[in-house]
């Protein structure tokens, strides 16, 4: 078989690369109101250093980037690296993770760049309710991302709500419904536990209970051909124009289809989201490797990956937060 593959025969061929630790939100179950450390910028790597390990990564057999932040569009000239990585051979989707304010500004941009498409982090549709998750964003301007990211054709647009008892669980049936009329694909994930961070004590609701709160709401049919390889599963309403899926990181065995490594945005491949477990290729990058050297370093990443999280035995990530991280 060519291309990646881990030590549980799971195919790899899909790499996250976070681009930047800052972000422009500070939602409350992401971040504390006065935001994280950030790393100094001569430790993250430059534009050149990521397209130095996305390339080798790409003659290692992956087919498929997501840039991820903090928040991706508040990197300084994002749309040379959309360019620079749309020109890898090998890469055949490039798309973006993104919570939508500064898209208004830049969908057309990154569309001409070769970018794909974007996925949206949205977790309320009340205005009121969305400043209170974000501290500090406007509705109205992640609704001006988001209708910029269609008439772009940064198709198709999937939204991300993180769900959470007592804070949005009164818009799950509200999020779903858009689906009927809107060709979005809306995904509920459950909120996961990172060390020191209160918020999945407080807030957390499994799958089940999601679910429940959306098939209130009409019929659901499982819809296989949109499911690609990752966590999400999905469904659709009777006649729906879209699809309302699940991410259970938490209540189910989703590690088993698991398709992905992560870039830290200082230069650490990290093979699992939830497990510490780091490798550093910028030291090495700095030191001359060769293409051929990264590849090593990925395909060491791969054969290191673990079978899955190690949450239900209460193991944490403890190193990095999810901002630090791209989720
Ligand atoms: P698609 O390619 O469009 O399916 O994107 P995606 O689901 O891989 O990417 P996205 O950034 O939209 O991820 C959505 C959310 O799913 C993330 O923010 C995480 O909360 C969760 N997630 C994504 N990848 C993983 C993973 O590998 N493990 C776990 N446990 N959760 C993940
Ligand atoms: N659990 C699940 N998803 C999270 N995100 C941020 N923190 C968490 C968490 N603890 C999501 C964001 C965004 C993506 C990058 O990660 O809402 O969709
Ligand atoms: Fe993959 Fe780790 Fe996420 Fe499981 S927790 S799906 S192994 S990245």
């Amino acid at each position: 078989m060519t291309g990646l593959s881990d030590s549980f025969q799971r195919p790899i061929n899909y790499l996250r690369i976070s681009v930047t630790d800052r972000c422009n939100l500070r939602c409350t179950y992401c971040m504390p109101d006065e935001g994280v450390p950030l790393a100094p910028h001569n430790q993250m790597l430059s534009f050149e250093e990521i397209r130095s390990i996305a390339t080798a990564a790409a003659s290692a057999g992956i087919t498929k980037i997501r840039l991820t932040g903090g928040e991706p569009l508040v990197r300084l000239d994002i749309i040379e690296l959309v360019k620079m990585l749309a020109a890898i051979e090998g890469i055949d989707d490039l798309a973006l993770t993104t919570n939508a304010i500064l898209l208004e500004k830049y969908a057309v941009q990154l569309k001409e760049a070769g970018l794909k498409r974007v996925n949206i982090s949205l977790d309320s549709l009340q205005k009121d309710k969305f400043r209170s998750i974000t501290r500090i964003g406007a509705l109205s301007e992640a609704f001006a991302g988001i209708r910029a990211a269609h008439k772009a054709g940064l198709e198709p647009i999937k939204i991300n709500v993180v769900a959470m008892r007592g804070v949005n669980d009164d818009e799950i049936a509200d999020f779903a419904k858009i689906t009927i009329e809107k060709s979005w694909h809306v995904r509920f994930i459950e909120l996961m536990p990172f060390e020191g961070n209160q918020a999945a004590n407080k807030w957390f609701m499994p799958r089940t209970e999601i679910e429940q709160r959306v098939r209130a709401t009409g019929e659901l049919t499982p819809v296989f051909d949109q499911t690609g390889h990752g966590p999400a599963r999905y469904f659709k309403f009777p006649n729906a124009k879209g699809t309302v899926g699940f991410i259970s990181s938490v209540t189910e065995h989703i590690c088993m289809s698991c398709n992905r490594l992560r870039l830290t945005a200082d230069g650490k491949l990290r093979p699992c989201l939830l497990s510490d477990n780091e490798i550093d290729l910028r030291e090495p990058l700095r030191n001359g490797a060769t293409g051929d050297d990264l590849k090593n370093f990925i395909e060491q990443a791969v054969a290191n990956k673990p079978k899955g999280h190690e949450l239900v035995n209460g193991s944490k990530p403890k190193k990095r937060n999810m901002a630090q991280i791209g989720g």
